[in-house]
């Protein structure tokens, strides 16, 4: 690892964390983890005797988030994924994935000197109150990171502004991170849109209100034909009677622009049909969606069962059960529209609409929940199940904008874009240049 001095906020904050509570809270990659790790090493060696605990969304982002530059620092070999322990200076350290509510459980009863806890906002609120009150070693203190979330968050509204508590806090910006050079802060400016941007670039805690995908912008997010030269093409399916049953056709090719684009959609609503479409009627009329499509998976609406079975009654195999993490979702379809890499063909009319009129649901937002309203989403639902569930599989448990980010670059077809394409558009609709 290249050695930079820390910056101001860095130091700052290393020096400040005295307190029972240090929450390190703001922009992605903005150097909270590093220095909260440094401080954390601090703790482990100074602070009062008793054990110590790692905890993160699941054990696997613990590995992925904490364990890979803490042994990185210490010069020590990275423990197994499935290991729950280890022992450095003398103390043990439990490492604990809180993925819900009952992971209490795992912590009930202990006693505790020191906690680290990744990514605060998605740890179970019940789970970080049972953590404090086993933080009871005289001296013991919790350290912590997290992006910002809803201001309505529980973190946001109990902790971080409430002054009666023992706590300190320190909002970092990219800015503070002094080993980003220009051109990656550049390019992960440009991955975030939205909600996203508001939150994981500016590191403020905002509300999700308005259109999910208000960036969406049809002079930059769709090319004006249907271009039929996928190397293989994925299907997404969200399934619906009452509501519109939506298909969208969706094409990959490594060397051609843009590398992952919407060719065409099927929207069937029986409401201005006034007929409902049985199930077997659908798989007939996926089957005329797919044909003379090389077509690689058909990804469904997970809740689809009865549909799923009639379409292998139909001989349509290929379906897989799609990934429904919806938010996770949401986000990797923003940064490939984002970033130029996904775009929608101009006679995917419903597609588009529904762009324009997804919209989060602010009843939601106001209880600190992110989720979008359910409706207009029929279109924009077969998208992400496409996409995410394609593009994303590698990665399991609980996913940050780092894994997000992985995601998105094992998705593109070119790492080092050729200059040509990063011409931002002359005409409007045109396939090349989808890089702004
Ligand atoms: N002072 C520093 N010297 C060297 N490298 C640093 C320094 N600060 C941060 N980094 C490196 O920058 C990268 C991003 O920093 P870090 O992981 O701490 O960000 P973060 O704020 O925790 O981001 P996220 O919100 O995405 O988890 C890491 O690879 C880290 O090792
Ligand atoms: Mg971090």
């Amino acid at each position: 690892m290249k050695n930079y001095p820390l910056s101001e906020k860095q130091v700052r904050s290393y020096n400040e964390s005295t307190k029972r509570i240090n929450i390190w809270e703001g922009s992605v990659r903005s150097g909270k983890s590093f220095i909260s790790i440094l401080r954390f090493i601090k703790e482990l060696k100074d602070g009062p005797p008793g054990h110590a605990m790692v905890i993160g969304p699941t054990r696997d982002s613990i590995q992925r988030n904490f364990l890979a530059e803490f042994c990185s620092l210490l010069a020590l070999p990275i423990p197994t994924p499935k290991s729950t322990q280890m022992c450095i200076f003398d103390r043990t350290i439990h490492l604990v994935g809180a993925s819900d509510e009952r992971s209490q459980r795992r912590i009930q009863g202990s006693t505790l000197a020191m906690a680290y806890v990744d990514e605060l906002t998605l740890i179970p609120q019940g789970f970080f109150k049972m953590l404090l009150s086993r933080l009871s070693v005289p001296g013991a203190r919790l350290l912590g990171t997290t992006n910002p979330d809803s201001p309505f968050h529980w973190l946001k509204t109990e902790f971080l502004s409430n002054d009666t508590l023992d706590l300190a806090s320190w909002k970092f910006r990219i800015e503070d991170n002094p080993s980003l050079d220009e051109q990656y802060i550049t390019s992960l400016k440009n991955e975030y849109q939205g909600l996203w941007y508001k939150r994981y670039i500016e590191g403020d805690w905002v509300l999700a209100e308005g259109t999910v995908f208000e960036f969406f912008d049809e002079e930059k997010h769709t090319i004006d034909y249907p271009t039929k030269r996928g190397e293989y093409y994925i299907v997404g399916v969200d399934y619906g009677t009452t509501n519109p049953t939506a298909f969208v056709m969706i094409g990959y090719n490594r060397t051609h622009f843009p590398n992952i684009w919407c060719e065409k959609e099927y929207y069937y609503d029986s409401k201005v049909h006034k007929r409902q479409k049985t199930d077997t009627e659908f798989a007939e009329d996926l089957k005329e969606f797919i044909k003379d499509y090389n077509v690689r998976s058909i990804y469904i609406d997970p809740s689809a069962a009865s549909f799923r079975l009639e379409l292998s009654r139909n001989g349509i195999d290929l379906v897989e059960e799609a990934d429904n993490d919806v938010m996770n979702g949401i986000r990797f379809h923003s940064q490939l529209l984002a970033n130029g890499t996904y775009k929608v063909s101009q006679n995917c009319r419903n597609t588009i609409r529904e762009y324009a009129t997804y919209v989060w649901d602010i009843k939601a937002s106001e209880r600190g929940e992110d989720k979008p309203v359910k409706a207009n989403d029929h279109a924009m639902d077969a998208t992400r199940y496409a996409l995410f569930s394609h593009f994303g599989q590698d990665i399991d448990g609980t996913l940050k904008p780092e894994d997000i980010d992985k995601m998105f670059y094992s998705s593109q077809g070119y790492q080092n874009i050729p200059s040509v394409f990063q011409q931002p558009h002359e005409t409007s609709g045109h396939a090349m240049g989808p890089f702004r």
